[in-house]
Parts: structure tokens; sequence; C-alpha cells
């Protein structure tokens, strides 16, 4: 059908204005979607410093249970120990696959975690 061009032709005529509502509603949804759900599309608007950013949240907030294992399993001091639990570092300051952190709560606010996570996403760098 959308082959022949006469149809084509009536089915737009038809379908765009549907079109454009789906286009609207589905934008409106992403609008909604980014304040919520952060793991969707993090956004980053600047290259994230570990340096200044993440490793000082990380000692503020983890670094009295973590600062040498303290028996949790877990050491965060530098960059290479965050960097290879960053996975679980993220996953325990959502409480998603692990405890949540710091224990006992509350959880960390979502800006806090959102520059851990978007660490993560440009590639947990050494800066
Ligand atoms: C008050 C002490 C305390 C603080 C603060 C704390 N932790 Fe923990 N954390 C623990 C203990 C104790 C365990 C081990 C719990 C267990 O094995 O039952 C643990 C376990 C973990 C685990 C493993 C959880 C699992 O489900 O396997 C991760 C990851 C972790 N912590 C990350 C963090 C991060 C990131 C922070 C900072 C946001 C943090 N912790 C702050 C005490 C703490």
């Amino acid at each position: 059908m959308w082959s022949a061009s006469k149809d084509h032709s009536r089915a737009q005529r038809v379908f765009a204005p549907f079109f454009l509502a789906f286009c609207f509603i589905g934008w409106c949804a992403s609008c909604a979607k980014d304040k919520v759900d952060i793991s969707a599309s993090p956004n980053c608007p600047d290259t994230l410093s570990f340096n200044n950013v993440v490793l000082p949240l990380i000692q503020e907030n983890c670094s009295a249970c973590h600062s040498s294992g303290n028996g949790t399993g877990y050491t965060f001091t530098n960059h290479g120990n965050i960097a290879a639990s960053a996975d679980a570092i993220l996953g325990s300051m959502r409480g998603e696959g692990y405890q949540l952190m710091p224990q006992g709560g509350p959880a960390l606010h979502d800006t806090i975690i959102q520059k851990v996570e978007c660490w993560i996403f440009q590639g947990k760098l050494n800066n």
C-alpha cells in the first residue's frame, strides 16, 4: 500500500495528524521520563572529574566504612578500586541489585548519584 503513490498521498493526508500527535505524546513522555528514570539517558553536560567530583563524594559518603574494606569486602580509596567496583557502587547507591548504600540509608540525593552515573557513562576516566 505504501508503494502505490496515490494511496501514499492519501495515507499521508489521513495519517499525518495522527503522526504529529504521536510525536507530541512521545516528546512529552520522554521529558517526564528524563526526570524520573536517570538510567534511560544520563544527562551529562560536562565531563565529570574523577579527582574533583567522584573521589570526594565517595570519601564523604562511603569512606567511613569502606576505607580499607572494614570487613565489607569493598575498599574505595583510589581510581583503581573505585573504577573496578563502579557498577556495584552505582547499584548500591540506587539500591538496585545491591544493598542500599550508605548502609542504613537514606539514599544519596539523585544529583549525587547522577554524577557517578555520568562518570561511568563517560568511561570511568581518571581525570
Ligand atoms: C555505615 C557504614 C557504611 C557506609 C557509610 C557505606 N557502606 Fe557500603 N557496606 C557497609 C557494610 C557493613 C557492607 C557489607 C554488608 C553485608 O555484607 O551485609 C557494605 C557493602 C557494600 C557493598 C556490597 C553490597 C552488596 O549488596 O553486595 C557495596 C557495593 C557498597 N557497600 C558500597 C557503598 C557505597 C558506594 C557507599 C557510599 C555511598 C557505602 N557503601 C557506604 C557499610 C557501609
